[in-house]
């Protein structure tokens, strides 16, 4: 593995969970005023129910924090159960400080995306670009919702799903054909620029992409594995998906 990326292995999905949000609550302690990456998927969910738990004890402040989401379905409500600017309120926007002024999610409404993308693009640049970005790792190597075969110079996109992906994340719908066939998500090129990335990955199933991403080729086809060519990546495994490497 590239020696630019550092590798903890957690011994399940709790310490990878703990160890994350170490990770992150050293980084807005470090910069208070930062700008950070979130991400969506249920690898992160435990990492935020710490950061949560650590605001409630008056350990880690987030009203300093301007926040950008990775990428949102389209077209979707912002209030149906299953966006990611509900899953953010549910999960940590809602529970902990942060200013909701300075939360960015990408509009599953918008009528026109390429005009949102380049709207959301523009945001990111004026608020000074992502010092730390979370991401998770999709079963075909996504990254964010750029799945294997998008282009490496993409910034904020438009992008069609693919059939893994859409069978994935039926689990949070009533049924795979409720699931929006397209996303704008942050793209490579954008992810790439973020000053610091955090990836979480959990489970055996992440376990052969997680070694295809980290050892083998860089390649749109694997869209995760452009991270070997980032400074300063760090990955928090547990053992089961660590299990490969
Ligand atoms: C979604 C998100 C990704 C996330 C991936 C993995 O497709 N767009 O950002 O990393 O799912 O999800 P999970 O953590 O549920 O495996």
């Amino acid at each position: 593995m590239h020696s630019n990326i550092k590798l903890f292995v957690e011994a399940d999905y709790d310490a990878m969970s703990q160890k994350a949000a170490e990770i992150f609550a050293a980084a807005v302690q470090a910069k208070p005023g930062g700008v950070f990456g979130f991400a969506t998927g249920g690898t992160p969910v435990g990492m935020y129910r710490v950061l949560t738990q650590m605001y409630q004890s008056g350990k880690l402040d987030f009203s300093g924090l301007t926040a950008f989401n990775l990428d949102e379905y389209h077209p979707l409500k912002r209030d149906d159960a299953q966006s990611y600017y509900t899953f953010m309120q549910e999960q940590l926007f809602g529970q902990v400080n942060i200013d909701a002024a300075k939360t960015h999610i990408p509009n599953g409404e918008a009528q026109n995306p390429a005009h949102e993308c380049e709207a959301y693009d523009k945001m990111i640049e004026d608020a000074g670009g992502i010092d730390f970005q979370i991401l998770g790792i999709g079963a075909n190597g996504h990254i964010g919702f750029n799945e294997p075969g998008e282009s490496f110079s993409a910034r904020t996109a438009y992008v069609p799903l693919t059939e893994i992906t859409v069978q994935s994340n039926a689990r949070f719908f009533a049924s795979a054909d409720e699931v929006p066939r397209h996303a704008i998500t942050m793209g490579i090129r954008g992810i790439m620029m973020s000053r610091r990335i955090l990836m979480l990955c959990s489970g055996e199933g992440k376990a052969a992409i997680l070694r295809d991403a980290l050892c083998g080729p860089i390649t749109p086809l694997v869209p995760a594995s452009v991270l070997q060519l980032h400074r300063d990546v760090t990955i928090v495994a547990d053992k089961s998906a660590a299990a490969l490497l």
